[in-house]
């Protein structure tokens, strides 16, 4: 049977995120340089993206670029931010097509002038769409975006309109960058790399973990229904026993 028609539709994650990991490997096992591993991940975010809209995802987050990948060679980074341009030029029409909205997180006001202009126009064409919402972390990493919101807290009690006393889960949870959009229940990660690397981190505070040792360029729908597959075999107790949840 296929992988697809295994999955229960009732069950779905709402929301799942996802690193995207294992080009520069995957390249090398290619006798190719690094970018042509990026260029090949394309066809992958395609695959993603179709597939969790085609099941009935409502919200995909995938990680782009990190704020610690300005770490990586000069070369390197130009080319993945002249990746981004292309791609989004290219896919914004497919977006519309499919009836998806883009959306983005992370210190986007850092990005190159070009690869900032392409990802607003592609939010602004897309913005009715209602679908799915594809989220691009770019620049973006879990701490920056905690202290952002500690700071917007700050300034609002500071100004008087708010007490400290006030401050809760929900305020700071609308206070980050992904303000709006249900916790992710499905993180997804490639390469084989058990880490989170700065994702998400107050938003995945009961997510489901799915590590797979498949590269980012070889990620396809199957992989992505496998994943929700074993989304979907565990058992999500939320802190209580497991006979509390079967009463
Ligand atoms: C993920 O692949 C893409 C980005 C971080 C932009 P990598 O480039 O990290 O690939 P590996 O981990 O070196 O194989
Ligand atoms: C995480 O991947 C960031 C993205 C996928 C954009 P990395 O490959 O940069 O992570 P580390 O440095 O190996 O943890
Ligand atoms: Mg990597």
């Amino acid at each position: 049977m296929d992988l697809r028609s295994q999955i229960d539709i009732e069950r779905l994650p709402q929301h799942i995120a996802i690193i995207m990991d294992g080009n520069g490997r995957w390249a090398k096992e290619h006798n190719m340089p690094r970018v042509f591993g990026h260029k090949n991940g394309v066809k992958a975010v395609r695959e993603a993206t179709e597939a969790a809209a085609e099941i009935g995802i409502k919200y995909l987050t995938l990680y782009a670029f990190s704020t610690e990948n300005w770490k990586r060679p000069k070369y390197e980074v130009g080319a993945l931010m002249k990746l981004l341009v292309d791609t989004l030029d290219n896919e914004v029409k497919t977006l519309n097509k499919n009836n998806i909205r883009l959306q983005a997180i992370g210190d986007l006001e850092r990005l190159p002038g070009r690869t900032l202009k392409a990802l607003k126009e592609g939010i602004e064409s897309t913005k009715n769409n209602d679908r799915m919402t594809l989220v691009l972390a770019l620049n973006y990493s879990a701490k920056w975006e905690i202290v952002e919101a500690t700071r917007k807290i700050a300034q609002k009690v500071k100004s008087g309109s708010m007490n400290p006393e006030d401050i809760d889960q929900h305020i700071f949870s609308k206070s980050l960058s992904t303000s709006g959009i249900p916790d992710p229940e499905l993180l997804i990660r490639t390469s084989g790399e058990n880490r989170l690397s700065n994702f998400l981190l107050w938003q995945m505070a009961y997510a489901e973990l799915c590590f797979m040792s498949v590269y980012w360029p070889d990620f396809d729908k199957n992989k992505l229904f496998e994943a929700i597959l074993d989304y979907q075999s565990r058992e999500r107790r939320f802190g209580k026993t497991s006979e509390q949840l079967k009463s």
